[in-house]
């Protein structure tokens, strides 16, 4: 083993761990028994845990986050040099990483002018509905204030964004939820024959023109802004249909409704473009951005925004109202943004984006051989390192296959030593999809790996 587990004290780590820690997204009645994972050590693609296991980590940290893989010197060097130096101020005033990190960023995004700080992807999407509430009061008497969000999108974990979260089970008992956030069909061609009266043929506009009736429902003068995922994460992996994003654009101009995009997870490289809506030449008005930003070297989140969105704060500098009056104290962390110059000159120098691109098409291909080998793979999907693959109980009628059985998969993968992922809580009765984003840094090795163990786990748990 390359990591050196040399601290003696790792059964105190695990009695405190198991004592104190309340992990996320976890029932933790097995760990009476049984112990939690501790993660001790990563160096690139590989991680040990407490008691030496070594794994192969096919979906970057566990929630698609540590593009560039793990042990990056160069980033926390930069990272220390800028904190020894200045570690934080407010916002409210400036600094030299985030100067130059907001230049960086923009240049990799055409139209786009001005970066708002935050440390995290619900954070950053609960500023952009904090803009368009107030673009409503400022322009529109406030009747411009509803967000459409979609089925089986997510957009974060606080009540707000769990107001549009289009995965049920996540916002399952956390409600009453926040008003002015309605909801419109999802997009998932493979299940289109599910959607009542849907165009088979043409389901991209079809599924397009699904939002369109619901702002004529609502009325266009009530809806401020629609916020999309460009590919669908944690609702099973869900690239658009073709002709669906032209057709948007078009909703969006004729109602003059604000484009968001929710880049939390493609963003920064995960789809083999810089973001994820480059690929199908979208013109967002604002874009979140949180977990690759930084590839877990920091906390860091943005908001990215039109030059014509800033504008609309700043036209009456005599209304002590008329800016955007919000804060974010870690946002103001200098640690973010210096880890994130460093995370693109990593992209760049070491032509990720490219790998992403070829490693993807080896994913896809490797998950299409198995698809014809294993009767319970009814879709495999996805776009550069981010790709779902549906498991069902009978590929004929596309029958979601039965969650205990798809977590089966993930945790025979995870004995054999590939971490892979799996829909979570997410749409009920849906949780059927296995996900896979490794590290933009994967090589053919690791992707055959990775589908290796795929085989044998669904070999052993299907037969
Ligand atoms: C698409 C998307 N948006 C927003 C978020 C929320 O980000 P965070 O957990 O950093 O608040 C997530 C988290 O998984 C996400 O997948």
């Amino acid at each position: 083993m390359d990591g050196q587990i040399n601290d003696n004290d790792l059964s105190k780590v695990v009695a405190a761990d198991r004592a104190h820690v309340w992990h996320h997204l976890v029932q933790h009645k097995p760990f009476e028994t049984g112990e939690p994972k501790i993660i001790i050590e990563g160096k690139g693609m590989r991680l040990w845990d407490q008691n030496g296991k070594e794994y192969l980590d096919g979906v970057s940290g566990g929630v698609w986050t540590v593009n560039l893989g793990y042990g990056r010197v160069s980033i926390a060097d930069k990272v220390r040099d800028q904190l020894v130096k200045m570690n934080f101020f407010s916002g409210a005033g400036g600094s030299i990483p985030a100067a130059l990190f907001a230049e960086k960023l923009l240049s990799k995004m055409p139209g786009l002018s001005r970066v708002y700080y935050n440390s995290s992807g619900s954070e950053a999407n609960e500023k952009a509905f904090k803009m368009v509430r107030q673009i409503a009061h400022k322009k529109y008497g406030g009747k411009k204030h509803k967000i459409l969000y979609r089925d089986r999108d997510y957009h974060g974990t606080t009540i707000a964004c769990l107001s549009a979260g289009g995965q049920d089970e996540r916002g399952a008992q956390y409600g009453p939820f926040t008003p002015g956030f309605v909801r419109v069909p999802h997009c998932l061609e493979y299940r289109a024959f599910e959607q009542e009266g849907a165009d088979l043929e043409n389901y991209g506009v079809w599924a397009a023109n699904e939002i369109e009736k619901v702002i004529l429902r609502e009325g266009p003068d009530t809806v401020g802004a629609l916020c999309l995922e460009p590919v669908t994460a944690g609702g099973g992996v869900i690239p658009p249909p073709e002709g669906y994003w032209p057709r948007i654009a078009e909703i969006c101009e004729q109602y003059d409704i604000l484009l968001h995009i929710d880049e939390v997870v493609c963003g920064v490289g995960r789809t083999g473009t810089w973001f994820g809506y480059q690929q199908y030449g979208i013109k967002p008005d604002m874009v979140t951005m949180a977990k690759g930003l930084a590839s877990g070297y920091a906390a860091i989140s943005c908001l990215v925004t039109t030059e014509a969105v800033f504008e609309m704060f700043k036209d009456d500098a005599v209304d002590p109202l008329n800016y955007f009056r919000d804060i974010s104290t870690f946002g103001g962390c200098t640690a973010g943004p210096a880890a994130g110059l460093e995370n693109i000159r990593i992209i760049e120098d070491e032509n990720l984006l490219e790998n992403t691109n070829l490693m993807g098409a080896r994913m896809m291909a490797n998950l299409a051989v198995l698809m014809e080998k294993h009767e319970v793979i009814g879709d495999v999907r996805g776009k550069g390192l981010f790709i779902g693959a549906e498991l069902v109980s009978d590929r004929e009628k596309c029958t979601p296959m039965d969650e205990s059985l798809v977590a089966a998969v993930v945790a025979d993968c995870n004995a054999q030593g590939v971490i892979i992922g799996m829909t979570n809580r997410s749409v009920p009765g849906y949780n059927n999809t296995l996900c896979f984003s490794p590290a933009l840094i994967a090589t053919a090795q690791d992707i055959d790996d990775i589908t290796n163990a795929v085989d044998k786990a669904l070999t052993k748990v299907f037969g």
